[in-house]
């Protein structure tokens, strides 16, 4: 029996009706969140996800300030500019597009965001209170992977679940997330023995490794939850014609425009696993739904967190500033 297909176009527009709502609750308070999004040079996946990210900024009414700058500026220039945004007030969230050029020390880059305006949730400090259950911003993509699972009504708790890639932007995060939420959590690599078998002991299977259909429908047990992280253009006609041998419609579109996108599943394992989520229009949409959930939060927290110091040595319990 196929798959149930769990849309993530579907799940996204339920979380804009809620963040509609939350964001007109914001305005009557005169609140506007805003997003500063940070592209540097001519990556044409990185500008075709900066233009997603302000769309859905200017989608649901919040701000937003696009910077792009050379692929040649220094990590000192970078960090200037993350200094600035760090400072403004009308900028709750910053996003700094990722991958940079080599020339930048990223990590630098990351660390010198203001924590509290991190809605990648790439911060130490935000990786940190992820680790110990603390409330904090989290990452979008596993955090838009785990609102599919829980608003699809897929059980969590005593689950097996495989994740397949140890990122520090999906697969450790994901992991996190779905240890707290209580499965039992296996985390896969490339090094990793016997990684189909692994795969199938899962009733939830991650996969966020980077690798065009790569887990195959005969490592799926029959029944699991398959979550496709990846998001691969396929160029090579040899590659689709192989991938693609028993979706005509796929092989049709290819020969159209030159290039398909398939996930890090094979598409046979649609006829296997219980649930699944396409490629695209999965997991994708979330991404971007969780940065807009980020950018609310993250202007909610900030202004209550400005309200509680506001008025300095006055609050109760306040100790006096040593002379
Ligand atoms: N590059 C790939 N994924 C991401 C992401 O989620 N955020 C940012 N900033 N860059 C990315």
């Amino acid at each position: 029996m196929p798959a149930r297909i769990l849309s993530g176009n579907a799940i996204r527009d339920q979380i804009y009706g809620e963040l509609t709502q939350e964001i007109a609750a914001l305005a009557r308070e005169g609140i506007r969140p805003g997003l500063a999004a940070v592209l540097v040079g001519e990556n044409p996946a990185s500008q075709i996800y900066v233009r997603s990210k302000i769309a859905a900024c200017e989608q649901l009414g919040l701000g937003s300030w696009q910077y792009t700058l050379p692929a040649t500026i220094s990590t000192q220039e970078l960090l200037a500019l993350i200094e600035e945004l760090n400072l403004r007030n009308d900028v709750d969230g910053i996003l700094v597009q990722l991958p940079l050029p080599a020339q930048v020390n990223a990590k630098r880059v990351l660390e010198a965001v203001d924590p509290a305006k991190d809605v990648d949730g790439f911060h130490p400090v935000n990786l940190g209170r992820l680790v110990s259950g603390r409330p904090g911003l989290v990452a979008c993509t596993p955090a838009g992977a785990m609102e599919i699972l829980r608003r699809s009504g897929i059980a969590l708790e005593g689950a097996n679940a495989v994740v397949v890639g140890r990122s520090d932007i999906v697969g450790k995060p994901m992991a996190l997330l779905l240890m707290h939420a209580n499965a039992t959590v296996t985390i896969c690599h490339s090094k990793t023995r016997d990684l189909p078998g692994v795969v199938r002991q899962a009733d939830i299977v991650v996969a966020a490794i980077g690798r065009a259909a790569m887990v195959e429908p005969d490592w799926v047990r029959p029944g699991a939850t398959v979550i496709d992280v990846g998001i691969n253009r396929i160029t090579d006609a040899a590659e689709a014609e192989r991938i693609f041998a028993k979706f005509p419609a796929k092989l049709a579109q290819f020969r159209e425009k030159g290039a398909v996108l398939v996930g890090d599943v094979h598409p046979g394992v649609a006829e296997i696993a219980g649930a699944i989520t396409p490629v695209p229009g999965g997991v994708g949409p979330l991404t971007i739904a969780m940065l807009m959930s980020n950018t609310v939060k993250a202007a909610r927290l900030r202004r209550a967190h400005a309200a509680l110091f506001a008025s300095p040595g006055t609050a109760p319990g306040a100790v006096a500033a040593k002379p």
